[in-house]
Formats: structure tokens, sequence, C-alpha cells
């Protein structure tokens, strides 16, 4: 029996997954490790970490099995600056893709370069979480730190890098950066002047199903596997999770309600939306995808359920909600600042319209309408290039059917779960099966390997009170925003 193991690199924990050829899953584990927000709105986490979670989580995973495994690939948490020193010394902790803290640089690369300028050369307009603008401040505000960098990867590179000392990294994680010219699949030397970095920092490209290597005979030994297993470039976590939930055709979209809240719509020809309010991203089946990424999603139930109402259980909280569309409580879900569409860090979040009848099961509501009203956001200008009227829904969000209800209902879509709930893990390892020959390319293991489970469909009744609700909502992000600037 030949294995492939997916591994995604989440901002909450690694999650890792062991499967056949045909996508039966053995085995799953998770290692958690922690998250540091030194600052409001800065968010960093050790990649030494990440790195000693992967390992021991590895050991588990292929525990008895180790012989068996052919291939390793990834899905990785995007954007993260990992920055090394020439001895490969990890120089400081990684700045994440939620971290808010280059809104400066942000206003110099919009303002001052530009962004048509910017856009031609990427694709992309500058975003405080993108990778270019971190890097513009370490050189401001770590100038010694940041004269010492030899490499510098993303999340899941160093993870590569440590398996296979190959430094590498894949298209689709790549266009994150602003660094890369998107539509031509190479790094932008225009780019790398602005930032001031040279080619020879940064990895090299593949494309996700790639063999980057093999693993390390020290590392295989302490893991436990063959020394000749395979290591595949992988993906971004969202272009992973595309592709474990068979979004590879023209014009499909798929949600991810995790951490973040991202609509992601596969495309065989690439395009910029006019403003650039969605990011332009190649695609991990070497095509490209458009996609609009709340900075907190599902992590909005999570603050509310266990640090705001004292941790009790989702479903308890979920099952008190008796009723839909009659909420006059609102949520903006800005709890991180927002990236798509208002690309504002300094926003924070927020309740509105409570009053003396207002319970916790209107303010729970409120919390998943809120992500869905801000997910709604995006799929406006994704609509505005053609109908989108199905989706398939993962992450933590949609373990929850009210959500995928309500979901459907505010974006008036039908909403479509899977089989296999492991999103960008799944894909990971669907990944590493296609780098190891095992079908032909993604859309082949796609069309084999993803089964729906159900269908959310959206209600005339319920959707016509959430378009009412939703032009409310709408407003009020532009009368609060002013309270934020500094
Ligand atoms: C996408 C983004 C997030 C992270 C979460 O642009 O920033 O979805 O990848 O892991």
């Amino acid at each position: 029996m030949a294995y492939y193991i997916g591994i995604d690199l989440g901002t909450s924990a690694v999650k890792m997954i062991m499967m056949t050829a045909c996508g039966d899953i053995v085995r799953s584990v998770s290692k958690e490790y922690p998250i540091y927000f030194p600052q409001t709105g800065w968010s960093e986490q050790d990649p030494r970490d990440w790195w000693r979670a992967v390992k021991e989580g590895m050991k588990e995973l292929v525990a008895g099995d180790g012989g068996e495994v052919r291939g390793i690939s990834f899905g990785g948490q995007m954007h993260g600056l990992v920055t090394l020193d020439e001895h490969d010394e990890v120089i400081r902790r990684a700045i994440l893709w939620n971290d808010g803290r280059s809104a400066p640089q942000c206003e110099y690369l919009n303002g001052v370069i530009g962004k048509k300028t910017l856009s031609s050369y990427t694709a992309n307009i500058a975003f405080a979480g993108f990778t270019a603008p971190k890097i513009l401040w370490m050189r401001e505000n770590e100038p010694e730190l940041f004269s010492r960098i030899d490499k510098i990867m993303l999340p899941k590179d160093y993870i590569a890098y440590m398996l296979t000392g190959s430094f590498c990294t894949d298209m689709s994680d790549a266009s994150g950066m602003l660094l890369l010219d998107v539509e031509h699949r190479r790094w932008s030397r225009e780019m790398l002047d602005i930032v001031g970095i040279t080619e020879s920092m940064l990895p090299q490209l593949y494309e996700s199903s790639d063999v980057v290597g093999t693993v390390l005979p020290s590392v295989a030994d302490e893991i436990g596997i063959n020394r000749d297993v395979c290591v595949i470039a992988g993906a971004g976590d969202n272009a992973a999770a595309a592709i474990g939930t068979g979004t590879v055709r023209d014009g499909m979209c798929n949600i991810s309600l995790g951490t973040s809240g991202t609509v992601f719509i596969a495309r065989d020809k690439f395009s910029v939306d006019e403003n650039n309010a969605l990011h332009s991203f190649a695609h991990s089946n070497g095509k490209y995808h458009l996609m609009g990424c709340m900075l907190s999603a599902a992590s909005c139930e999570r603050w509310l359920v266990k640090n705001i109402l004292g941790g009790g259980s989702y479903d308890d909280e979920e099952n008190a909600i008796k009723t839909l569309g009659e909420n006059r409580v609102f949520f903006l879900p800005y709890l991180m600042g927002e990236r798509s569409p208002h690309n504002d860090p300094d926003v924070r979040a927020m309740y509105i319209g409570m009053s003396m009848d207002t319970t916790r099961a209107d303010i729970v509501a409120a919390t998943l309408e809120g992500v869905s009203f801000a997910l709604r956001d995006s799929i406006e200008i994704a609509r505005e290039g053609g109908g989108i009227v199905r989706s398939t829904i993962c992450g933590g969000g949609a373990k929850s059917p009210l959500w995928c209800e309500i979901t459907a209902n505010i974006l008036n879509m039908e909403i479509v779960t899977l089989e296999k709930e492991e999103g960008p893990a799944f894909g990971a390892a669907i990944l590493a099966a296609v780098g190891c020959g095992e079908y032909r390319d993604v859309e082949e293991a796609a069309d084999k390997l993803i089964a729906h489970k159900h269908v959310y469909r959206p209600t005339p009744e319920l959707v016509e009170k959430y378009d009412e609700r939703y032009m409310h909502f709408k407003r009020l992000y532009p009368a609060i925003k002013e309270l934020y600037k500094s």
C-alpha cells in the first residue's frame, strides 16, 4: 500500500493526514503551537514551533506504516515572513498573514509607487498581510536584523526546507508575497528592487505538484520513514483547499470558514478585477484564481464562545438560535482589521443594534451572520465577472449546519459540503499523489477523489430578509471607519 501525507500548516495548528492513492484517509493528527500578539494588530509565530509540531505529529501519523509513505506535500498559511541568516538560523519570529503592522509601508507602496504600477508588476496591490510590505517594515524598523537576512521564505516552505534542504516555494503561495509577476509566473525584478532584496534571497519557484526533493536521511530516520520519500512543493492553504474541494475548473468557487474567511474562484485565464479588490493569484493546477480574504471568520465565533462567553460548546450556543432573518443586531467581524475588500488594518470589530430584549442567541447569530455578510462583500465583486450560484465550503465553520444555511441565504447560492472535510490537508495529500504519478494531474485526481455530502439551498423568503439586512450592513463600515484612523 502506498501512502501520501498532506500537511496543512495552519494558524491555530498543523493538521496532517495520511491517505491511500484512492483517497481513503488512514490517520490524521493535529498539533497546536502558540501564537503571539505582541501588540494590538500584530501576530507572530515561531517557525521552530511549527517544525517541532510537524516532526512530533509525523511520528504519530506514520507510526508502524512509515515504510509505505511515498510522498509528502503541504498547504500552508500564506504570506508569513520567515527569515533565515547565513547559518540557516531563524532571525525573528515569523510575521503572519493577519498582522497589520505594515500599514505605513502599504501606504508607501500603494500611494508613492502607486497601485497601477504594483498591479502591472504583480497583478496585485499592497495589503498589510502580504510579504513585501513586511520586508519593508523590517528594513525600516529592524535594520540590524534585516541586514542578516540570507533567505526569505513562506511558512510551509520553511517546513519543506527543514525536511529536504531544498529552498523552494510554489506559484500559488509565492503569489501572496507581492514579489511575483503572477501572470508570467516569475519573480518581479522591479519589486525586488523596490523592496531592496535580491533574487538569491528568494526560493526557487515550482508548480504545486512538482517534486522539490527527497527527505534528508537524518530527518527520515527520526520520523520513521524511508529515505527516498518525495517531497512535493504544495500550495498556499487556500489553493490547497481548492484542490481538496474540487475547485479546479474555470468559474468554480470555494469558501473557507477557517481562522480567515476566503472566497476562492478558479480561473483558467489570468485576470485582475478593476480595483484590485480581489487578489489575483496563481492556482495550484497551473492556472489562476481570484480570491477575497477576510482576516477573521470562524475565529470570530471561537473568540466569542471561548474568550467572551466562558468557553461553552458551539452546538449549545447555536442550538439556542431559533429563527433566522429576524435579528436586529449586526456584528462587524474586524477583530484583526480587514483585508478584502476594505484593505483597512486599523478598523476593529463592533456589535451594533442591541436593545433591552436582545438575547445571547442574538449575539451569537449576529456573529455568524456578520461573517457571512462580510463574505458577501467579496462575492459581490466576484459576481461582477459573472454569476456565481454555487460554492463548496470547508474549514471549521463548515461543520456547522446552521452557519452553512445562513451563508447559503446571505449569499443566495447553493453551499455544498464535502464528504472529506480536511480541505487544505486533503488537497496537499492529493498534490503529493499527483507529484508521485498516481494521477495525470490535479483535475483527474479531483474528479476521482472528491465527493459532495450535502447541498444547502437558499430559500426565497430568507434570501429576501437577508438582502434587506445586507443593505444595512453595507452602510456600517463606511459609517464607522473614521473612528479608527490614527
Ligand atoms: C489568504 C490568507 C489566509 C491565510 C490563512 O490570503 O491570508 O487565508 O492563508 O491561513
